[in-house]
């Protein structure tokens, strides 16, 4: 049986995409399968935690034990994030969150036209950076996903949302980031130190992960 490191805490994460709806048979979206987030979730309850997972549409199933709520669009996410937050002592935000959404959804399926279509963007809510201003004593960890300055970008997520770590994922890496079974990631803390860790399997990286989240909250009791 697993070390009971989290056993008592409660532990919210998000995971998978979200689906943007243009019209009734169309949506926006991106190529997150849940893996990542869904094998934190695993982990943190074998763990002991008592774990609420607030999942975008995936195909695999969630880990037994793990209270899931599935949900659709950003704004579903928002709502049901912001529901859980206030009794969370610790939130991880693994979800590729649409940035944004139709500015208007058809009711109907739209028609095809001649020419070219042009379908105008509103930005969805930022959820991490949400939490971030609300935050009293939860452990706030955000995941950062890109192609290029990840120490750059991943440092800047880490400030402007008031995360107390950002791990970050280089998905233009071979075996990195979305739907792969692994993942390379590198742990950005607020102290300024960082900790790149090798490809391994995404059940490795949530162990990882939650040996730092140990270290956190054995910071916050002295
Ligand atoms: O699901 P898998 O196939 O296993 O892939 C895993 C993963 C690549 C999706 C995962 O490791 C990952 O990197 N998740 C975050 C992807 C992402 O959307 O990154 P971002 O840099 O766009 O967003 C930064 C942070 O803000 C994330 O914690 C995100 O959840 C959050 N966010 C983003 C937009 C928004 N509107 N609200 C948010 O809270």
């Amino acid at each position: 049986k697993p070390v009971q490191l989290l056993k008592g805490k409660k532990l919210l994460i998000t995971a998978g995409p979200t689906r943007e709806k243009i019209d009734p048979v169309r949506f926006f979206t991106n190529h997150s399968s849940g893996k990542m987030g869904y094998a934190i979730a695993k982990a943190a309850s074998e763990a002991g935690a008592d774990v609420t997972l607030v999942s975008g549409p995936v195909t695999i199933t969630p880990p037994s034990g793990v209270t899931t709520i599935m949900v659709e669009t950003a704004e579903e996410m928002y709502n049901q994030v912001l529901n859980h937050f206030d009794e969370a002592d610790i939130v991880i935000k693994s979800a590729a969150v649409a940035d944004y959404r139709p500015a208007e959804t058809s009711d109907q399926k739209m028609k095809k036209k001649d020419g070219t279509l042009t379908i105008e963007f509103e930005r969805t809510k930022d959820i991490l950076k949400t939490l971030g201003v609300q935050k009293k004593h939860q452990i706030l960890i955000g995941f950062a996903a890109e192609t290029e300055q990840l120490e750059t970008y991943a440092k800047r997520k880490l400030e402007s949302k008031n995360a107390d770590m950002i791990v970050g994922n280089n998905i233009l890496t071979e075996g990195a980031g979305f739907g792969t079974d692994t993942n390379a990631v590198t742990f950005f803390r607020k102290d300024g130190t960082i900790s790149e860790l090798p490809l391994q399997t995404k059940e490795q990286v949530a162990q990882a992960l939650l040996s730092e989240i140990d270290h956190l909250l054995k910071e916050r009791s002295v």
